[in-house]
Formats: C-alpha cells, sequence, structure tokens
C-alpha cells in the first residue's frame, strides 16, 4: 500500500493524492510494511487516481506494476539470483519468491502463479486472484524488463475479466534495448545485476499497451465492493 502511495504522489502530486484519497473516503497513508490493509482501500484509491489522472483503471494498475517493480527487486533482492533478467525472474517468481514472501510477512498475499518456460525466449504464466489484478501483473513485468534493458512482448489469450477462469500471460523476450533506442528504458538497463535497478522505472510508456486500451475496467461503479462489476 505504501508504495501504492509513493506512486500516486510522484503521479498526482501530494495534493492530488490526498484529494484523490478523501474522494475515495479512505485513508491516503502513511501506509506501514509489514501491516496489512483492506483490499476495498486498495480498489478505491485505485478508482479514484484513475478519476484524477483521467486514466483507465487497468493503465493505473499497469503503470503502478512497472512502478513498484524496482522496489520489489530491491526489497527480495537476497532471493533473487543475481544472474536472472526478466524471463527468469517471470519463471521463478512463485517457488523463489511469492512463498517466501507468504511464508515471512503475515497477511501478505501475493497470488499464485503457475509458471512455465515453454521456450528459451518464451514463459507463461496462469495467473488466478480473486483480485484479477492481471494489470499488475503485466506492468511487474514491463518494469523489470525496463530495468534489466530489455525489450518484451506480453499476450494475453484468456483473462479473467473476458470470462476466462484464469489470466494466461504470455511473455516473449525480443531481445536487449540498443543504445539509443527507447530512452530513458535504455538508461535503465541494469549493468550488473539487480542491485543497480533504478528506483521508479521511469520513462517506461505503458498506455499504449493495446491489450490494456482494449479491456474496459473503467469499473466507476463508486462502491468499491463491486469494483470490477462495471468493467468486467
Ligand atoms: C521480485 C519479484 C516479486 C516480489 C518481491 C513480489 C512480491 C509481492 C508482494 C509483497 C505482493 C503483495 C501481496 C499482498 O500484500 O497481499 C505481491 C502481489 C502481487 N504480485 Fe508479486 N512479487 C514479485 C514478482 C511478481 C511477478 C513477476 C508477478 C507477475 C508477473 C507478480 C504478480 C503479482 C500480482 C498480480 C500481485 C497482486 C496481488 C494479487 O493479484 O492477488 N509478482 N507480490
Amino acid at each position: 500500500m505504501n508504495q501504492l502511495r509513493l506512486f500516486g504522489v510522484e503521479r498526482l502530486g501530494r495534493e492530488g493524492w490526498e484529494a484523490a484519497a478523501a474522494a475515495a473516503g479512505v485513508p491516503g497513508g502513511p501506509f506501514h510494511v509489514g501491516e496489512t490493509y483492506p483490499d476495498e482501500w486498495m480498489f478505491a484509491l485505485v478508482m479514484q487516481a484513475s478519476r484524477a489522472s483521467g486514466l483507465p483503471v487497468a493503465v493505473v494498475l499497469e503503470e503502478f506494476g512497472a512502478f513498484v517493480a524496482p522496489a520489489l527487486l530491491r526489497v527480495y533482492e537476497p532471493l533473487v539470483d543475481p544472474a536472472w533478467r526478466t524471463l527468469d525472474v517471470l519463471e521463478h517468481t512463485e517457488r523463489a519468491i511469492h512463498t517466501a514472501v507468504r511464508a515471512r510477512m503475515p497477511g501478505a498475499a501475493p497470488p499464485a502463479l503457475a509458471s512455465r518456460r515453454v521456450a528459451d525466449d518464451q514463459v507463461e504464466i496462469d495467473y488466478r486472484s480473486a483480485r484479477r489484478l492481471c494489470w499488475v501483473a503485466k506492468g511487474i513485468a514491463r518494469g523489470l524488463a525496463a530495468g534489466f534493458g530489455e525489450r518484451i512482448e506480453i499476450e494475453e489469450p484468456e483473462c479473467m475479466h473476458r470470462g476466462g477462469e484464469r489470466c494466461l500471460l504470455r511473455f516473449r523476450w525480443l531481445g536487449r534495448v540498443e543504445p539509443g533506442e527507447g530512452g530513458a528504458v535504455g538508461e535503465a538497463a541494469i549493468a550488473g545485476g539487480v542491485g543497480s535497478v533504478r528506483d521508479g522505472a521511469d520513462g517506461v510508456e505503458l498506455g499504449d499497451s493495446d491489450e490494456v486500451a482494449d479491456v474496459d475496467a473503467g469499473a466507476a461503479s463508486g462502491d468499491p465492493s463491486d469494483f470490477w462489476s462495471g468493467g468486467a
């Protein structure tokens, strides 16, 4: 939650974030690591951030995923093999990272991800979670790729928001970002492992993703308890 607050303050400014929280009728933070907060707060804050920014909820969530990726890697660095790059992290997140998060952080409930390395350049993940936050998953993947200076393509042939019983996420490695290509994304490349991942993953362009634009996640019912009902 505190990462959501940092993200909101970065994008909306402190006053904008406070106003969004007030409109959502929930605290805007600060939130404390190790404490758990109701999912409804998170959904309400995201919904208001979407209204305030004019961006669809899907885009806000994906950008948040990209924003949080470097911090996740940094905080959990001991669990991440320094030789891993984007696809390796995606392949090993469940076994090496989410499992440890569940064991170490009471109350934290990262989703069960079933990952498969279907080819050298391709990883598939079955994502299942009542929260239905596949956009966050895609954003994390984009944030990882930006941090590692790599280009990836993401497809989602099945999605819980389109009636699927899971989200099937397919990640394909397209190569390294070449110098001069991709602007700030290239600058964010990691020279020597995850220790030097830059904060913020700025420069990551997420709003142009077709699959994000395709999904109407407006879900602006005003009632966080049926957050997704308007967009599902
Ligand atoms: C260094 C890597 C990672 C770390 C340390 C990490 C850790 C976490 C933590 C702490 C949460 C919050 C759980 C809670 O408070 O209940 C979370 C949630 C989540 N993670 Fe990860 N994660 C990592 C990588 C990934 C990757 C690669 C994906 C998918 C591509 C992913 C997908 C998600 C999603 C979608 C959520 C939202 C909660 C939900 O869907 O139920 N994570 N993760």
